[in-house]
């Protein structure tokens, strides 16, 4: 049987430092209570200060690495999803890419890179990208969801700090054979909701100068409700066409592991689907909304933990920023 794009390696990490409900109760008008109803959400990890989430990627990114059997002078191609880069100019690739040569000493060969920005579906996106790649001839392709969007929240607005955690996670994406592999992907965007989700300075069209940051407009910035129905449309919407595409049904899917934004969408979003919830990949207990990089955190858990066997049928699915959604069909 013909070659495939597939994962072949999956790794993750997040900072050590636990932020817990009870510790946002000292910082704002909130209590435990309402953010494990409203979102399902017990504690999640947050960079300390002046610590450097490149870290993160280059743990991640290792993992995977060791995880496929692959050394890093292996790589052909680095690509990077993350809403926030670490540093505007360059990104957020080369960071990851130097951290695995001082590693690892590898060889001095120029691995191209590039960052993708497509809010909390970035995995997905990339993913897609990963996959049209290896057509052209990319055999083995890093893949990182680094978010540290802790760097980005006003930690006195309580609609937003309780949701979010930082993050990485990372596939190697490679050749698999025997049917296995990404079966299909459906991306998809409704740009004319973007507003629904923002950080209004500190790009071109409002560049950061003191004022900007006086008025808190580097801060990200969410229409919760407007993002919450959204969310459990599109997800619905990408995770039935992306079945279509692999001409398989839902029944047969073995685990889905959407995007970890919010409990209560995750179950609405099963409810719709009538999914029973055992099939249904969730930890956002103990992370929160890693944003990009959730999805691969949820599956480097359960590949190591002997959940996500080989041969499963996946569907990753996800919405964010943008607003962007999809989803992606993997026989594992
Ligand atoms: N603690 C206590 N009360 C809070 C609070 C907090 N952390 N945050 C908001 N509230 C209050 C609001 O001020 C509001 O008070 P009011 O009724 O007196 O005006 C009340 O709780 C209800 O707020 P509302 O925004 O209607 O709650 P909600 O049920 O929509 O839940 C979210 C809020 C943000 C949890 C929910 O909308 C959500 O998860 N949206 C999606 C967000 C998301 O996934 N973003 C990332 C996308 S990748």
């Amino acid at each position: 049987m013909a070659e495939r794009a597939g994962i072949i390696g999956v790794g993750a990490s997040v900072p050590e430092r636990v932020l817990t409900n009870h510790d946002l109760e000292q910082m704002v008008l909130t209590s435990d209570e309402w953010i494990t109803q409203r979102t399902g959400i017990k504690e999640r990890r947050i960079l300390r200060e002046g610590e450097d989430p490149a870290r993160l990627g280059i743990e991640a990114a290792g993992m995977a690495l060791a995880s496929a059997g692959i050394r890093p002078e292996e790589v052909e191609l680095v690509i990077t999803s993350s809403n926030v880069q670490i540093m505007p100019v360059p990104g957020s690739s080369p960071f990851i890419i130097e951290g695995l040569r001082d590693r690892k000493g590898t060889t001095d060969r120029h691995v191209p890179f590039f960052d993708l920005v497509a809010g909390c579906t970035g995995f997905i996106y990339a993913l897609e990208v990963a996959r049209c790649m290896f057509g052209g001839g990319y055999r083995h392709i890093l893949v990182v969801g680094l978010e540290s969007l802790s760097r980005f929240t006003n930690w006195q607005e309580r609609e937003t700090c309780v949701l979010f955690g930082d993050g990485a996670g990372a596939v190697v994406v490679g050749p698999v054979e025997g049917g296995r592999g990404i079966l299909a992907s459906h991306i998809a965007a409704d740009s004319t909701q973007w507003a629904l989700l923002r950080v209004e300075a500190g790009g071109t069209r409002t560049p950061a100068t003191a004022e900007t940051v006086a008025a808190g407009q580097h801060f990200l910035r969410m229409e919760g409700r407007g993002v919450f129905e959204e969310a459990v449309k599109m997800m619905e919407r990408a995770t039935l066409l992306a079945l279509e595409q692999a001409q398989l049904s839902k029944e047969e899917v073995a685990w889905f592991v959407p995007h970890q934004a919010n409990l209560r969408i995750i179950k609405a979003f099963a409810a719709r689907l009538h999914l029973p919830w055992t099939k249904v990949l969730v930890n956002i207990d103990r992370y929160g909304n890693t944003s990009t990089a959730s999805i691969p955190l949820a599956l480097a858990e359960a590949a190591q933990d002997n959940r996500l066997r080989k041969g499963d049928l996946v569907v990753l699915v996800g919405f964010g920023a943008g607003v962007t959604y999809g989803a992606t069909v993997i026989r594992w």
